[in-house]
C-alpha cells in the first residue's frame, strides 16, 4: 500500500477558504478506498485546534522547523480524515485568515510559515511520525512548493507530486530569504527557483517534482500557453510528459440533495418539488420576489476579476430586464463586493447579496436557484458549476479550464439527444456572456427541455472514484520511476 503525506495550507472541514480545501478535504477518503494510505498536513491555526478532537501529541521528527520549536498533533476526523497538524504556535496561532492579517494585507513572514509547512513534510519523511512514513509527499499550490525543494536539498526522503491548483498565486519573495529557509544559494537559479530576481515557490514546485499535476485536462494544456502560464508557461512546456492534468471531484457525503442538512427540503433526481420549496427558502432568504417562475440565477463565488464577476455586474440589467433574479454569496475585491451591494439596495426584490462567507448558505443556494453563474476568465477546475450539476442547478460558464471539462453546453443537438447539462460561452466577453443568459432563459421557459437537462446534469458523476484510480495509479508510477532514479537509471534526473 502506497504511503502518501498531503500537504496544504487549507483542508475541509478544519479550515476553507476555496476549492483547494475541498480537494484535499475529499480525495484523501477516496484513496483510502483505492487501497492508498494518505495523511494531510497543515497548519494548526486556531481554527484547526478548535475542530480537531482528540489528538495525540508527537515531538516534530527532526526536531525544531526553521528554527521554530513546535509539536505535532495527529487525529482522525469524524469523515476518517487522518491529519497531522503542524502547531508552530509563533507562525500559525493567529485568528482570521490563513493568508491575511487584520490589516488586508499577506502576514509578512509568510515565506517562513509556508516554508515552514514544507520542511516539517520532509522532516516526517526524513524521520515518520509515530511509526508512520510516507514513500510519496503530494504538495499542493504554493504554501507547498517547498517541499520538492527540500527534498532535491536532502538527497530524497520520498517521491514527489506537486499539484497547481491555481497558477496566478505564486508566492514570490525576495531572494535573500533563501538563507532563513536554509536552502542552498545554488537554487537561486533560472532552472530551479529564481523568478525576475526573486524567488518563487511555485516555481519550485513545478520545477523540482518528479511530477506536475493540475485539476483538470483542458488547464493542464491552458497552462503551456503565455496567456494562462503568468510566466511559468515555458517552464511547464519543457517538463512536457511529466505534467498531467486530473479532474477534480466532489464529495458527494457533503454534497447530496437528498440528504444536505443545509436545505428545508431534500430532493432526489427529477427534483421537481424539492427545487421549489428550496427556491421559494432562497427567495425568502435573499428578499426575492416570492415569484416561482422567475429563473432564479445565483452566484457562489469569490468576488475577483478571475471569476469574470465585472461581466456579471455589466449584465445585471439585462438579466432583470429577461425576468431574471439573481442570489450573490461572495467576498473579494472591495470595488466588486461595493458594486454588488449598490446593485441589491437599487434593484431589492429582485437581486439579492450577501458579503460573506457562509457554507450552509452555500448549500441552501446550490438547491434553491435555477442556475448557476460562473463566467470566470480562467478557472482551473472549478467546484461550483460540479456542485450546481448535482443539485440539478444548471451551471452557465466560460468555456475554459475545468469549466470547459464538466459542462455540456444546451446547443440544439445536445439537447435533441438530451446530453445537454448547462450553458457555457466563448470568448469570456459580457456580450457572449449576454448571449448565454439568454439561451438560459429561454430554455427556463420551455419548461420540459430545462427539466430534461436538470435531469442528464443530476444523472452525471463527479465523485472522486475515477479521479482518485488516476492519482493512485500516478503515485505508483512515480514511486517506481523514482526507485529508478535512486538506482541511476533514469536519464534526465534533476
Ligand atoms: P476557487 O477555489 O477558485 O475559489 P472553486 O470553485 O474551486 O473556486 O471552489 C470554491 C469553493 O469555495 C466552493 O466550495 C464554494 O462553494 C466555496 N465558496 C466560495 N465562496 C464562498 C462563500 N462566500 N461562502 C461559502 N462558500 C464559498
Ligand atoms: C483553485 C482554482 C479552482 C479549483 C480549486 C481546487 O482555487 O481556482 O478552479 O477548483 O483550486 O482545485
Amino acid at each position: 500500500m502506497s504511503r502518501v503525506l498531503f500537504v496544504a495550507s487549507e483542508c475541509y472541514p478544519l479550515v476553507k477558504t476555496g476549492g483547494l480545501a475541498d480537494v484535499v478535504g475529499a480525495l484523501p477518503l477516496a484513496l483510502a478506498e483505492a487501497g492508498t494510505d494518505v495523511r494531510v498536513l497543515l497548519p494548526a491555526y486556531p481554527e484547526v485546534l478548535d475542530k480537531l478532537g482528540e489528538a495525540v501529541e508527537e515531538p516534530l521528527p527532526c526536531g525544531p522547523v526553521l528554527g521554530e520549536e513546535g509539536r505535532l498533533l495527529t487525529a482522525t476526523t469524524e469523515a476518517g480524515l487522518k491529519v497531522i497538524a503542524l502547531d508552530l504556535p509563533r507562525l500559525y496561532r493567529r485568528k482570521g485568515n490563513p493568508y491575511i492579517g487584520p490589516d488586508g494585507a499577506d502576514w509578512p513572514d509568510n515565506q517562513l510559515r509556508f516554508g515552514a509547512l514544507s520542511k516539517a513534510a520532509v522532516d516526517i519523511a526524513a524521520a515518520g511520525v509515530g511509526g508512520w512514513q510516507p514513500k510519496l509527499i503530494h504538495a499542493h499550490d504554493w504554501q507547498a512548493g517547498l517541499v520538492p525543494a527540500y527534498l532535491a536539498a536532502s538527497g530524497g526522503a520520498a517521491a514527489s507530486l506537486f499539484t497547481i491548483h491555481n497558477i496566478a498565486f505564486q508566492g514570490v519573495f525576495p531572494a535573500t530569504e533563501l538563507p532563513n529557509l536554509g536552502l542552498p544559494d545554488s537554487f537561486f537559479h533560472r532552472e530551479r527557483m529564481e523568478f525576475w530576481g526573486q524567488i518563487s515557490y511555485l516555481k519550485a514546485g513545478i520545477a523540482m517534482a518528479d511530477k506536475v499535476s493540475t485539476v483538470s485536462p483542458t488547464y493542464a494544456r491552458e497552462l503551456q500557453s503565455a496567456e494562462f502560464g503568468w510566466g511559468l508557461d515555458g517552464l511547464i512546456r519543457h517538463r512536457g510528459a511529466d505534467v498531467v492534468g486530473i479532474l477534480n471531484g466532489i464529495d458527494h457525503s457533503v454534497w447530496n440533495p437528498a440528504d444536505d442538512p443545509f436545505i428545508p427540503a431534500p430532493y432526489k433526481s427529477g427534483a421537481g418539488k424539492g427545487k421549489a420549496a428550496n427556491k421559494r427558502a432562497l427567495q425568502e432568504r435573499f428578499r426575492l420576489a416570492e415569484d416561482p417562475d422567475a429563473p432564479l440565477f445565483c452566484v457562489i463565488s469569490r468576488l475577483t476579476e478571475q471569476k469574470g464577476m465585472d461581466l456579471l455586474l455589466a449584465n445585471l440589467q439585462h438579466l432583470i430586464w429577461r425576468g431574471g433574479q439573481l442570489a450573490v454569496l461572495g467576498t473579494g475585491e472591495p470595488a466588486l463586493e461595493l458594486s454588488f451591494r449598490q446593485a441589491a439596495a437599487l434593484n431589492s426584490g429582485r437581486v439579492g447579496v450577501t458579503i460573506g462567507y457562509d457554507e450552509g448558505l452555500s448549500h441552501l443556494m446550490q438547491a434553491g436557484a435555477d442556475a448557476i453563474l460562473v463566467p470566470s476568465r480562467y478557472e482551473p477546475c472549478g467546484l461550483t458549476q460540479l456542485y450546481g450539476l448535482r443539485y440539478g442547478t444548471l451551471p452557465v460558464v466560460a468555456r475554459t479550464g475545468g469549466l470547459a471539462d464538466t459542462v455540456i453546453d444546451a446547443n440544439p443537438a445536445a439537447i435533441q439527444i438530451g446530453a445537454a447539462t448547462g450553458f457555457s460561452f466563448a470568448p469570456v466577453t459580457a456580450e457572449a456572456l449576454r448571449h448565454a443568459l439568454d439561451r438560459a432563459v429561454l430554455l427556463y421557459r420551455n419548461g420540459r427541455a430545462w427539466r430534461a437537462a436538470r435531469k442528464a446534469a443530476m444523472r452525471l458523476d463527479f465523485g472522486w472514484a475515477a479521479s482518485a484510480r488516476l492519482y493512485s495509479d500516478l503515485y505508483r508510477q512515480i514511486i517506481t520511476d523514482t526507485g529508478r532514479t535512486a538506482n541511476g537509471v533514469r536519464a534526465n534526473g534533476h
